[in-house]
């Protein structure tokens, strides 16, 4: 199977997830990336089976709203039953990297506000390690080479990614080379540096179950 195929195999095993938890006054909130992409292409055919989306990121709002599904702010939603999204890198304990996409701040918020997050991806994603993926950091601009000394000191060697703007109009700084022992340590030690917005790392809350594509097919792991 090629990876499109993986992808769409997850996003129509995740619909067959949320399925039941539908209904007229649900709102689920949804993620960003290619393999999201798909879930929400599908997620179109169930419009009228709940009430709508909170959305990840413009361009997810966008996509969902093409789809003539209604998208709500967080704010006005409340706690959602279930998020579904994608993952640059996972874990066996079901820790991620994410924001590849430059999504992180909105999708960590998002997670963070739903009881369950499913999280779709190839089996190309897994690993043992979290690090091979370069870490993505959210930083406000003027922290920028403050943040990416700190980041140095740490072990990591950050490269800023030219010409992206955030969702919330900050920047990205990628860390390479800094394979992570403890992700949930190094989660809240990065989060404590002045100028991040939000780092990559879904460790402290990461995925309550991966629906994983494989040659074999679709995994559940929880
Ligand atoms: C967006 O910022 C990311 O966190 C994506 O969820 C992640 O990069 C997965 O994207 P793909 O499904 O395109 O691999």
């Amino acid at each position: 199977m090629t990876q499109d195929e993986l992808k769409d195999a997850v996003a129509a095993a995740a619909i067959d997830e949320i399925r039941p938890l539908l209904g007229s006054q649900i709102i689920i909130g949804v993620g960003t990336g290619s393999t999201a992409n798909r879930f929400i292409d599908r997620l179109a055919a169930l419009r009228g089976d709940f009430r709508g989306a909170v959305a990840s990121s413009e361009a997810t709002a966008k996509r969902l709203k093409q789809h003539g599904i209604d998208v709500f702010e967080l704010n006005e939603a409340g706690t959602l039953p279930v998020y579904v999204d994608g993952a640059d890198e996972i874990n066996d304990q079901l820790e991620m990297i994410k924001g590849g996409g430059a999504a992180l701040t909105r999708e960590k918020v998002v997670a963070a506000g739903s009881q369950r997050f499913i999280c779709i991806a190839d089996a190309s994603k897994t690993t043992s390690i979290l690090g091979g993926f370069p870490l993505p950091v959210e930083v406000i601009p003027m922290a920028r080479s403050f943040v990416a000394r700190e980041l140095v000191k740490l072990g990591a060697d950050p490269v800023y990614r030219e010409g992206t703007v955030t969702d919330n109009g900050n920047q990205i700084l990628d860390c390479y080379e800094f394979l992570i022992d403890d992700p949930k340590v190094m989660e809240a030690r990065l989060n404590n540096i002045p100028g991040v917005v939000t780092n990559g790392l879904f460790a402290l809350r990461g995925a309550d179950l991966l629906l994983l594509g494989t040659e074999n097919g679709v995994e559940r792991k929880e």
